[in-house]
């Protein structure tokens, strides 16, 4: 079983203050052992910042899109190169919200997902259904299409993350059942080794999706689940210890 991963996007919130909230996480996770990797995905504006304070911590950090070319004219971008030179050693690409917000097709996702990887940073691929799909019985169709187009060819296992985030789950409340998340992350491990993939075992296969300190415990607990991407919860870091140390 791969390693856990617990990765706290932080959307888009957060300002020079905001930067406490990663002092006491450092302190909580001094105070206690998790076998988890922790990453931080802040606003591109503090990402120095907190790439700083993070050094020689368990504390990893990553940025929540970039371009997927390494350089040029696209103002108001940043490319993967850029993430890496402030210390970030992840990119979130696809979220069903640059999806919806900025027409990002699969297509352009794998793209951006090989841009990372070229970069020598980890992708994490998102990939989830709408309402409307799940209502149709599409669920398992919508992840089939989206991991085909959206992965690039020859990563291996080890080099990138999926996060499965059902799209009405996202900062609703609403966690689809334990059963369902189950189906799903088997699907996926056996749609990437369907598809090819060296070390299908060993990616890691996060659910995200109002992940709370209260919910953590069971998700976490299931199998093919080898993380969480966490919104909300991941702003305020006593509900995210709560995640990272569930009781
Ligand atoms: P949420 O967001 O935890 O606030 O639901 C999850 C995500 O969009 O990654």
């Amino acid at each position: 079983m791969p390693r856990p991963l617990i990765a706290g996007n932080w959307k888009m919130n957060g300002v020079s203050s905001s930067v406490s909230e990663i002092d006491s996480l450092i302190k909580g996770l001094k105070s206690d052992q998790t076998d988890a990797e922790i990453l931080i995905c802040p606003p591109a504006t503090l990402l120095d910042r907190i790439s700083n304070l993070c050094r020689e911590t368990p504390v990893k950090t990553g940025a929540q899109d970039c371009h997927f070319n390494a350089s040029g004219a696209h103002t108001g971008d940043i490319s993967a190169d850029m993430v890496a030179d402030l210390g970030g050693s992840y990119v979130i690409v696809g979220h069903s919200e640059r999806r919806a917000d900025h027409g990002e097709t699969n297509e352009i996702v794998r793209d951006k997902a090989k841009a990372v990887s070229d970069a020598g940073l980890t992708p994490i691929i998102c990939i989830g259904e709408t309402q409307a799909e799940r209502e149709a019985g599409q669920t398992l169709d919508v992840l089939d299409t989206q991991l085909t187009n959206s992965l690039p060819d020859d990563l291996s296992g080890e080099r990138f993350v999926v996060a499965y985030e059902p799209v009405w789950a996202i900062g609703t409340g609403l966690v689809p059942e334990i059963t369902d998340i189950a189906e799903a992350h088997k699907f996926m491990r056996d749609k990437l080794k369907g598809l090819g993939v060296e070390n299908a075992d060993d990616v890691r296969l996060l659910y995200g999706g109002s992940v709370k300190p209260g919910n953590a415990k069971d998700i976490l607990a299931v199998e093919n689940v080898d993380g969480a991407l966490v919104g909300g919860a991941s702003l305020k870091a006593e509900d995210f210890l709560g995640i990272i140390f569930p009781s």
